[in-house]
């Protein structure tokens, strides 16, 4: 039998190479030996953007796209809707009992975006509404209504399965074992860095090469590409090691190139314009098979809206029979 793998990610924007090299190249291993279900999470991309019900609509077929483009196999993975599973809604409901106000405002992930909300728009601490603070809560739901065994996440939502650990705990010491602990798997690579040397590549920083943008695109942003500052001459010898240029050819270009410009950077044998455009070819070849996918489903997208909809059903029967021995658990079974 093999293990249950749940995760999802929230439609609010395309995958860039972030999301590929620290959680999507992980999945395409995983999918051979895992029953896998991949939550698209409109319900909690709604706590930040319940306001914004567009974008949250129009960013789940853009994920699924994005996901599938990849090389994500829907026969493989179940990609599902969470709006379209109200046993997670349910379960949510019954998970709020058992954890307290302050320890969710003790969450390190809450904490962190409560802190970034206030740096945002102001002191409006009231602002934080009931569902943002409950998300923990609900992702619980979602990883239990599938009775997940194995969760891919990056560091920054440890924090969650943590809570979500110590929601099945009480849940099983009070009504009896039911659910499973969920653990985590990292992936190796843990965050991408920004095209500005920042250490995290995220949508909101401006500082990612999205999966779908432009040849055009692509080049004005590694032409704009931190390098190392103290290389003025086209001839001065430069450290790779703190140029954004020399770190992603580690990640798209062939192992042989990236030691010979590792060299010749070193030696001050290499022009920066130069390396750049290398890059910029490098990348548009390690994007073109992701794009031709990306084509093939925009062109089809009948296809994709098959493949939520068989995801979806395989979800919603999995998360039924979870819900009925909760229910028996609960003694609420009528
Ligand atoms: N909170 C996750 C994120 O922002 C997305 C998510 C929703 C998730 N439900 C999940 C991740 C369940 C793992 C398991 O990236």
């Amino acid at each position: 039998m093999k293990k249950t793998i749940l995760t999802g990610l929230r439609p609010t924007g395309n995958l860039h190479l972030g999301h590929y090299f620290g959680a999507g190249k992980n999945y395409l291993k995983m999918q051979n030996d895992y029953d896998f279900y991949l939550e698209i999470a409109d319900v909690q991309a709604l706590t930040d953007n319940f306001n914004n019900p567009e974008k949250v609509r129009k960013n789940v077929t853009e994920i699924t796209i994005d996901l599938l483009s990849i090389g994500l196999d829907p026969k493989k993975v179940n990609f599902f809707i969470q709006s379209k599973i109200p046993e997670i809604a349910e379960l949510t409901v019954f998970y709020s009992n058992l954890v307290t106000v302050a320890r969710l405002e003790r969450n390190p992930t809450v904490k962190t975006e409560i802190a970034q909300k206030k740096e945002l728009f102001g002191n409006k601490g009231e602002s934080i509404t009931y569902g943002f603070l409950g998300y923990p809560v609900s992702q619980a739901a979602d990883i239990t209504a599938f009775d997940g065994e194995v969760v891919p996440v990056g560091e920054d939502q440890l924090p969650l399965l943590e809570q979500c650990r110590e929601i099945v705990r009480k849940f099983n010491s009070i009504y009896g074992t039911t659910l499973k602990e969920p653990s985590a798997i990292l992936s190796e690579v843990k965050r991408v860095k920004g095209l500005d040397g920042n250490d995290k590549m995220g949508k909101s920083l401006g500082n990612a090469i999205f999966l779908n943008d432009n040849e055009e695109t692509i080049k004005k942003k590694i032409m704009g590409a931190v390098t190392d500052p103290n290389k003025i001459k086209k001839d001065d010898p430069a450290n790779p090691d703190i140029c954004m240029v020399y770190y992603y050819h580690n990640l798209v270009n062939k192992k042989e190139n990236i030691e010979k410009i590792c060299t010749e950077c070193k030696k001050g044998s290499r022009g920066c314009v130069q390396c750049k455009k290398e890059l910029v070819e490098a990348m548009n070849n390690f994007l073109k098979p992701i794009k031709e996918k990306r084509k093939y489903y925009e062109e089809n997208p009948e296809i994709v809206k098959e493949i939520l909809e068989k995801g979806t059903k395989k979800a919603k029967e999995k998360a039924e029979a979870q819900m009925k021995e909760v229910k028996k658990a609960m003694k609420i079974d009528y």
